[in-house]
């Protein structure tokens, strides 16, 4: 994956979600309600500000209804959340182009209404759905997650969205189903950058079955609580939280069970580099640096905000016993 030191710099006239974000919290504060770094926001946020033209093109209203009945969740991470503009348009997507920027610069050429997931393989109800039936029986939730890149920068993002666990269970795999699949739109139109070769389309993604059912695995349908924009992987994709990005696919259209370890992209293209696992570790370096530790966006070349990389991300209560007969030197 390439490696961009750019100087994030998200000035914004307009008020953002992030900026009311912060202002509630520091009223809630400041009238005793809460301690620093742990309610997330109040209904009173639901409604956005700023909206990115991506955004208004893609969200169809039913959505916008359901996430405004969204549960919200307390921030468990008690670090300060990287700004909205930071969030969506830094981003890595490359179906659009290979730069930072590309995504939410072509965003608007990917169209999310209709929108339908096909699920197949090794459970008992398969078929293609439509978003509003893949949603419907979920409630939403805000989840505060720490977001660690491979290329060694890092968030903390309010998704929004349901357990995969919970989807999982919907479609009742079958007991040969060791493993799920996860598999990104094809359309030169939509993604420019599918006309390239830059990587082997769709991108694809996997996890063992037993991760897909931990609890912090999320289906994310929106971010900051209003639906994603495009460039952030619009309408739906998977959040592994204790996993580098690039396991947390986007735009996703098809998901399949699997007996056997699927084929998943970053692993193919480089697989001395990229693992299935690909679990955070500052104890195994990339190939080509280090991993100990992680710019926290924003960051800029005066301000790179470094901090140390944590073991899973800083999950490991939660989900290191999924690990505990690995060698995860061998199993990166
Ligand atoms: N999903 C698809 N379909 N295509 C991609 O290029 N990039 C991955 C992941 N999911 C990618 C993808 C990588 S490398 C990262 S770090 C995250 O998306 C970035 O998510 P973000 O842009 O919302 O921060």
């Amino acid at each position: 994956m390439l490696i961009k030191h750019s100087s994030e710099s998200p000035l914004s006239s307009e008020i953002t979600p992030e900026t009311i974000y912060h202002q509630r919290r520091d009223l809630l504060k400041s009238l005793g309600y809460i301690g620093v770094g742990s309610l997330l926001l109040p209904q009173a946020y639901a409604a956005p500000v700023y909206q990115s033209a991506a955004e208004r093109a893609n969200a169809p209203v039913w959505l916008k209804q359901k996430i405004a009945t969204r549960k919200l969740q307390a921030n468990s991470t008690g670090e300060e959340l990287t700004p909205y503009d930071s969030v969506s348009t830094y981003n890595n997507f490359y179906e659009f182009g290979l730069d930072k920027s590309d995504p939410a610069e072509k965003a608007d050429s990917l169209k999310t209404e209709p929108w339908t997931v096909t699920v197949e393989g090794l459970c008992n109800k398969t078929g293609t759905f439509t978003l509003e039936d893949i949603l419907k029986p979920h409630a939403l939730e805000d989840r505060i997650y720490r977001f660690r890149c491979v290329e060694a920068w890092s968030m903390v993002v309010p998704w929004l969205g349901f357990p995969l666990a919970d989807l999982i269970k919907r479609f009742e795999p079958k007991t040969e189903a060791k493993y799920i699949e996860f598999i990104t739109l094809v359309d030169k139109k939509q993604f420019p950058n599918q006309s390239t070769r830059a990587l082997d389309w769709p991108y694809v993604e996997g996890l063992r079955l037993d991760e897909a059912m931990n609890p912090l695995a999320l289906m994310a349908v929106g971010v900051y609580g209003r639906s994603l924009p495009a460039q952030n992987g619009a309408p739906l994709r998977l959040i592994v939280p204790w996993k580098y990005g690039f396991k947390s696919i986007k735009s996703i259209v098809k998901i399949r069970f699997t007996a056997t370890q699927p084929k998943t992209t970053w692993a193919m293209m480089a697989p001395r580099e990229y693992g299935f696992y690909a679990n955070v570790n500052p104890a195994v370096d990339h190939p080509r640096w280090s991993q100990a530790r992680e710019r926290r966006l924003p960051a800029s070349i005066f301000n790179p905000n470094w901090r140390p990389t944590l073991a899973f991300n800083g999950y490991s209560k939660e989900v290191a016993a999924m690990y505990r007969n690995m060698d995860l030197r061998q199993y990166f």
